[in-house]
């Protein structure tokens, strides 16, 4: 490497690089999302020979297999091998964070959907024709499919976990009011437009490649490895982007990779499986079910004194995330409400449904919709409205979390009167008012949705990140990173990156597949945190690249480095444009054997947590917001109609205007899918009903809100955050539970005597019944 004097003026000028980044910038992958050239696993171009696979797995969701006879499915022509866990050369091992979850299904079933067998065929029509001969004689077990029903039984996936502040017991006794009740919320699909599969392809000496649609290919690498037996370098997985993700492809896209690892391990052939939509949907876990009990106290003036809650969380059958997901919920019971007195439980529940999984929000969303439960029900017992309680208890600056984390740079205050204020609440209020005053058969309901999501794994060692940035020899530049492009934009924000700290055009820069040779031990791309990691070691890369060019250019030009810049491509001395240009400064720097080829480290400085105490500063910082929702409730028929969303968020200081805003929309349409339409449904049997996109309503263009407004909030961002842009992948989903809350408030306005549900998703059918709920 080339050694370089420390100079304190440059260094200082490299530091303020001020990135005046073009923040209109478009998502550099619509270009060929919509000229259908993006390329997904099933565009690989498979060669000669490779083989197609189809699952065989559980018709039943508990059980001991008694005999399983693939003779029928073996016998047919073009069927190559059907491979079991006796096949497994390694360990038949694929869970992450508690090894509890074998790849193939030994002596019994544990979910309707569990992986049994791998069916290696020339097509996959023939080993799905294969699959249908299998013959398999189950000795059924009692299913449980609700996490009540695990708690009854005493059936768990880890011991429960608890935070704490204050006293919340001695506290409840000095409340005025005191209010407790139930709450449930739904699971939810994933519904990535890619389904999950993987492509596997023989190298020499017994190395494999695989291209998989995964989140996080270092965990399909290690499992790989694991389950074969073999040392990790011998596999090799490569990403170009996913068709989305949205967490589902962050521990889930593992088995499929596997599966085809394995096959090509046998076979030395290429092995490629793709789940087609019914078998992902039935096979894969979703977001998690809560059920939950809480109580809430609040002193004369409405300030929230304390507040417990136990959450039941619907695991599946095993742990996957599911602790991860647990802990999350801690962190957000309180929203972004300042409570001294807290107590929070969660508790893992295993169930007979397919292990459930990161889902954007992460346990954030179930948490919040409690705590929202219980202050509307709190509203409503007072006579106030929910919002006066809600803004009586906003985190200012300086309050503590529960978790020991002192909030700082809080926004929460500041949205919410930003969007108060610049939506003109009392004005919309009115409105609603006069609406429903003066229609009998249609009634509106608003409610306001304050957000606060700490960024951050809550996992401390999984916050690094690497760059390896290489500018070739024509000037054009090439990076690679963990970051996983899932539709987020993160490949734009890095193009950005470099753009901005050479002063080169984006088409100069190129973003790599994402692969474990280039860049290794990666964390997944999730947690809303993969542009600030791996942004951050990009940048700082390019920003040892760009001292090292700027001391060739020095010496070249004979004028010291703090007189020297880079701009549109060339070099500029005391900011005069001179002959240098972008192209002949790298070729030069190649001529003095200078390295043009940079890699860095980035881990998140100041944040710990110690598990044994539940105490630390686990976020590098929060995001902020606050959303007005209102809706208009066909008072006939139970259906409505979102009428707008009203939202100032937390964007820190965005670099990437369109991208961010791109998020916001379509969290938000996803969090109010969650709470209004997405209904999962399993029968007793543990059987997956809502089974097809015919059974599981997801919001279209006609159901997202007819008018979405989204501002940002006034502030200077955060340090943390890269270029001062925070992180924005998952914090808007929870916008999305002000839904549910305004139309508990067009029920009321039409049915008086309505008794006040949390059990969300509020389908149109519940809307319904609770219209006329003793009418
Ligand atoms: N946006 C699109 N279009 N597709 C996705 O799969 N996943 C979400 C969010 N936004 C997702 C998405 C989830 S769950 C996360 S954690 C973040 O993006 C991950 O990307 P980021 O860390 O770059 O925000
Ligand atoms: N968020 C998302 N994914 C994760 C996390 C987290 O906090 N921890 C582990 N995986
Ligand atoms: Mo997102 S749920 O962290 O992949």
């Amino acid at each position: 490497m080339h050694k370089h004097k420390s100079n304190p003026i440059l260094d200082a000028k490299l530091d303020a690089v001020s990135l005046s980044i073009k923040q209109s910038i478009k998502n550099l992958d619509s270009f060929t999302h919509v000229r259908g050239e993006s390329l997904y696993v099933d565009d690989v171009n498979i060669r000669q020979g490779t083989f197609h696979a189809v699952v065989f797995d559980a018709p039943k969701a508990h059980g001991h297999i008694k005999h399983i006879d693939y003779s029928k499915a073996e016998a047919l022509e073009g069927v190559e091998r059907i491979f079991t866990y006796k096949d497994i050369p390694g360990k038949n091992q694929i869970g992450g964070i508690i090894p509890d979850e074998p790849l193939f299904a030994e002596d019994d079933i544990h979910f309707w959907g569990m992986p049994i067998a791998l069916i290696v065929a020339e097509s996959e029509f023939i080993a799905r024709k294969a699959r249908a001969l299998i013959e398999i004689d189950i000795e059924e077990l009692p299913v449980i499919t609700t996490a009540k029903q695990a708690k009854a039984k005493g059936s768990f996936i880890n011991a429960p976990r608890s935070f704490s502040l204050g006293d919340s017991e001695k506290a409840f006794k000095d409340c005025e009011y005191v209010f407790e009740g139930e709450t449930f919320s739904n699971g939810q699909e994933h519904l990535y437009i890619e389904a999950q599969g993987a492509y596997a392809e023989p190298l020499e000496n017994g190395n494999i490649k695989i291209t998989s649609s995964t989140q996080g290919p270092t965990a399909v690498q290690k499992t790989i490895a694991q389950v074969l037996g073999v040392a990790m370098h011998k596999i090799e997985v490569d990403v170009t982007r996913l068709g989305g993700g949205f967490g589902g492809k962050e521990d889930q896209a593992t088995p499929w990779a596997v599966m085809t690892a394995l096959a090509t391990f046998h076979l030395n052939q290429s092995v490629k499986l793709i789940l087609n939509r019914h078998d992902d949907l039935r096979m894969t876990g979703k977001r998690h079910p809560y059920e939950s009990t809480y109580k809430i106290g609040l002193s004369k003036d409405l300030k929230i004194m304390a507040y417990e809650v136990e959450f039941l969380q619907n695991s599946g059958a095993a742990a996957d995330l599911s602790p991860a997901i647990a802990e999350r919920t801690l962190f957000h019971a309180t929203n972004s409400y300042f409570v001294p007195h807290v107590k929070t439980t969660v508790i893992s529940c295993k169930t007979n449904l397919p292990p459930n999984t990161a889902f954007r929000g992460f346990g954030g969303p179930q948490g919040m919709f409690v705590i929202e439960s219980a202050i509307a029900k709190a509203a409503c017992e007072i006579g106030v409205p929910a919002r006066v309680i809600q803004e009586a208890n906003l985190l200012d600056e300086n309050d503590t979390f529960s978790y020991g984390q002192v909030a700082k740079k809080v926004e929460a205050k500041n949205t919410w009167s930003s969007a108060t204020e610049l939506f003109n609440i009392t004005l919309l209020e009115q409105e609603v008012e006069t609406f429903n005053a003066n229609n009998s058969n249609f009634k509106k309901g608003l409610a306001l949705m304050p957000i606060t999501f700490g960024i951050s794994f809550t996992n401390t060692p999984m916050n690094h990140a690497r760059a390896l940035v290489h500018i070739y020899l024509d000037g054009s530049i090439g990076i690679s990173t963990a970051a996983v492009e899932m539709g987020q934009g993160v490949n734009t924000k890095m193009m950005q990156i470099a753009s901005e700290v050479f002063s080169i055009p984006i088409e100069k820069i190129k973003i790599e597949t994402t692969n474990t040779t280039r860049v290794a031990n990666t964390s997944p791309s999730a947690a809303s945190s993969t542009a600030d990691l791996n942004g951050k070691a990009t940048l700082k890369a390019c920003k040892a690249l760009l001292k090292r060019l700027i001391s060739v250019a020095s010496e070249d030009l004979n004028i010291s480095e703090e007189h020297i810049q880079l701009k549109d491509e060339y070099v500029y001395t005391h900011g005069e444009k001179s002959n240098l240009s972008w192209t002949e400064l790298i070729s030069k720097t190649m001529l003095k054997r200078v390295a043009l080829t940079e890699n860095a480290h980035y881990a998140t400085p100041e944040i710990h947590f110690d598990k044994t105490k539940e105490k630390g500063h686990p976020f590098a910082y929060h995001v902020y917001g606050t959303a007005i929702i209102i809706v208009t409730v066909d008072c006939t028929r139970g259906t409505y109609e979102f009428d707008a969303v009203k939202i100032v968020h937390d964007y820190g200081k965005s670099m990437s205007e369109g991208i961010d805003l791109g998020q916001v929309e379509g969290a938000l349409a996803q969090g109010i899918g969650w709470m209004t339409m997405e209904e999962i449904a399993y029968n007793d049997e543990g059987r997956l009903l809502s089974n097809a996109l015919s059974t599981y309503k997801i919001p279209d263009l006609f159901s997202v809100p007819k008018e979405v407004e989204v501002l940002p909030v006034k502030t200077d961002g955060h340090e943390l955050a890269i270029l001062k842009s925070k992180a924005v992948g998952e914090p808007p989903l929870m916008y999305g539970i002000g839904a549910y809350f305004a139309l508990q408030n067009a029920i009321r306005a039409f049915n008086p005597k309505y008794d006040l549900k949390f059990h969300a998703p509020m389908t149109p059918e519940k809307v319904l019944m609770s219209l006329y709920e003793n009418k």
